[in-house]
C-alpha cells in the first residue's frame, strides 16, 4: 500500500523512477535476487578456488566453494588439479570434512561409499547384501567442476562448461594480476593457513569496494591512517594521486602511485622495502618500469567476488552466506623465492592490517554490516530510495600506456562496472547472451611458474 502521506508519496515515486546510475538496494537483500544470482552469477562464472601451492602434492585437497556450493579441489596423479562437488550421492553428506589435508580417497562417513580424489565412486559397504550387485557405479560419481583452470598459480573453476576460458574470462585483467603474480622467477605461493569470519553484508559491497573505491579510505580508515603512519604519510595518503582501472567490464583495478614510497613504506617492514630494492630490476625486466615503479599499491577485484590487495599480500574471497550475510577468506601470498624473514613480515602486515582483527578490516566491515543487514534496508520506505553510484561519469577515459578504461583514483566507474556485469549476468539465460572482453595485451606464459592444472 502508498504511504498516506502524499508530499512523502511524491518524492518516493520520484526516487523509485530514477534511472541511471543509482542502485536498488533490492539487490543487497532481497532472498529471491539472492537465489537468482547464485544460479545466474555464480553457476557461471569462474570462481577462484585456491593457490596451487595448496596442492603440491599428488592427493592434496583444499575445501571451498563456487557461490554457496561445497566444491573440493585435488591434485590429481597425473598433476592435473581437479574439482568435485562437496557432497555425497548417497544422502548428500559432505563427502569431505576437513579443510584442507592430503587423501586417497573421500569415504562418505554416514554409510562409507568411497569415492577417488577424482570423485569417481569406487567402493560401496556391503555392495552384494545391500544392492544385489545392481547398483551402476559409474553413475554415481561425485559431480564434477566441468571447468577447472589456473592462472599463474591461481585456480579458478567453473561449473557451467559452455563459459569461455578463464584467460578469456579475465580480458585484460591478466595484465595486471602480473604485477601480483609474476614479479619474480618461481612465482607466488601461499603461506599456509586460510582466516576466514562470517560478517554481515551482502558479498557484493566488498567486491564493489575492492574494485575501486579507494574514496572511503580517507574518511574510513583516517583514524588508522593517523594512528599508525607519520602525519605527513597521512597526509599524502589523503592527496594521493592514482588511477581507478577498468580493464574488462566486470574486473576493476585501484593503482596508487607514490613516487617516494610514502605512505606505503610507512607501513611496510624493513625486510620487506629491501626485497623490493634487491628484486626491482628483475621485476621492471618482466613487467616493465611503469608496472613496477609506477603501481605501489593496487586494490583490485576480480568478478565476481575474488579481491587482492598488491602489496598488503592479501587474497581474499567473498563466500555469499545468505543476502546479508558473507563469510570472508583470506590468504596471505608471497614471493615464492623470498627469504623467510620477508614472508614473515608480509604474513605479519597482512594479519595486523587484514584480518579478523585488522586495523583496516575493522572498519570496512563496519560498513558492510550496516549498509546491508543491520541498516534497516528491507523497511518499508528505505528499500524504495535508491544508491547514488555516479561519481566520475562521464570522466572515464582511455590511457596512453595501459590497458582499460581509467578516471582519477576518485572514481566509482569500477563499481557501475561491477553492477553492469552482475546485471548482464542476471538478465542472460546462457553464455551466449555474455559478451566476453576484448583483450588488448597478450597473456605472457612463463617455463618458470607452475602449468595450468587444466582437467
Ligand atoms: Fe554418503 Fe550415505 S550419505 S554414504
Ligand atoms: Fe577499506
Amino acid at each position: 500500500a502508498p504511504p498516506v502521506n502524499p508530499a512523502l508519496s511524491s518524492q518516493l515515486k520520484e526516487l523509485s523512477e530514477s534511472e541511471g546510475g543509482l542502485l536498488d538496494r533490492r539487490m543487497f537483500f532481497d532472498p529471491e535476487i539472492y537465489k537468482v544470482e547464485l544460479e545466474r552469477v555464480f553457476a557461471r562464472s569462474w570462481s577462484f578456488l585456491c593457490h596451487e601451492s595448496q596442492l603440491a602434492k599428488a592427493g592434496d585437497f583444499f575445501s571451498t566453494y563456487i557461490g554457496a556450493d561445497p566444491v573440493v579441489v585435488t591434485r590429481q596423479r597425473d598433476g592435473s588439479i581437479s574439482a568435485v562437488l562437496n557432497s555425497c550421492r548417497h544422502r548428500g553428506m559432505k563427502v569431505c570434512r576437513a579443510d584442507w589435508g592430503n587423501a586417497k580417497a573421500f569415504t562418505c562417513t554416514y554409510h562409507g561409499w568411497s569415492y577417488s580424489t577424482d570423485g569417481s565412486l569406487v567402493s560401496v559397504p556391503r555392495e552384494e547384501y545391500a544392492y544385489y550387485n545392481e547398483i551402476d557405479k559409474s553413475k554415481l560419481g561425485l559431480l564434477r567442476v566441468p571447468q577447472v583452470q589456473s592462472y599463474k598459480g591461481l585456480v579458478f573453476g567453473c561449473f557451467d562448461p559452455e563459459a569461455p576460458s578463464l584467460v578469456d574470462f579475465l580480458g585484460d585483467m591478466t595484465y595486471y594480476l602480473d604485477i601480483l603474480l609474476d614479479r619474480v622467477d618461481g612465482g607466488t605461493e601461499v603461506i599456509s593457513g586460510v582466516h576466514k569470519w562470517k560478517m554481515r553484508g551482502n558479498w557484493k559491497l566488498a567486491a564493489e569496494q575492492f574494485s575501486g573505491d579507494n574514496y572511503h579510505t580517507i574518511s574510513s580508515h583516517i583514524s588508522v591512517l593517523l594512528s599508525e603512519f607519520p602525519p605527513e604519510a597521512a597526509d599524502a595518503f589523503v592527496n594521493i594521486d592514482g588511477l581507478e582501472i577498468n580493464p574488462a567490464e566486470g574486473h576493476g583495478i585501484g593503482v596508487m602511485y607514490s613516487p617516494t614510497g610514502a605512505p606505503f613504506s610507512a607501513g611496510s617492514s624493513e625486510a620487506i622495502l629491501r626485497w623490493r630494492d634487491e628484486t626491482r630490476q628483475e621485476s621492471i625486466n618482466r613487467l616493465g618500469k611503469e608496472r613496477v615503479e609506477g603501481m605501489s599499491w593496487t586494490h583490485a577485484n576480480v568478478f565476481p567476488n575474488f579481491s587482492y590487495l598488491h602489496d598488503s599480500s592479501v587474497l581474499r574471497v567473498w563466500m555469499p552466506k545468505s543476502p546479508t550475510e558473507m563469510e570472508a577468506w583470506s590468504w596471505c601470498i608471497v614471493d615464492k623465492k623470498a627469504p623467510q624473514e620477508v614472508k614473515n613480515a608480509w604474513r605479519t602486515q597482512a594479519i595486523r592490517h587484514f584480518s579478523p582483527g585488522g586495523t583496516w578490516e575493522q572498519d570496512d566491515g563496519e560498513n558492510w554490516s550496516y549498509c546491508s543487514g543491520a541498516g534497516g534496508q528491507e523497511g518499508v520506505v528505505t528499500r524504495l530510495s535508491k544508491l547514488h553510484v555516479e561519481m566520475g561519469v562521464g570522466h572515464e577515459r582511455s590511457h596512453p600506456t595501459l590497458p582499460g578504461k581509467v578516471s582519477h583514483t576518485y572514481s566509482e566507474q569500477n563499481q557501475r562496472s561491477l553492477y553492469r556485469r552482475w546485471a548482464e549476468f542476471m538478465a542472460a539465460e546462457s553464455w551466449k547472451d555474455i559478451s566476453v572482453p576484448v583483450r588488448t595485451t597478450e597473456v605472457i606464459d612463463r617455463s618458470d611458474m607452475a602449468k595450468a592444472g587444466e582437467s
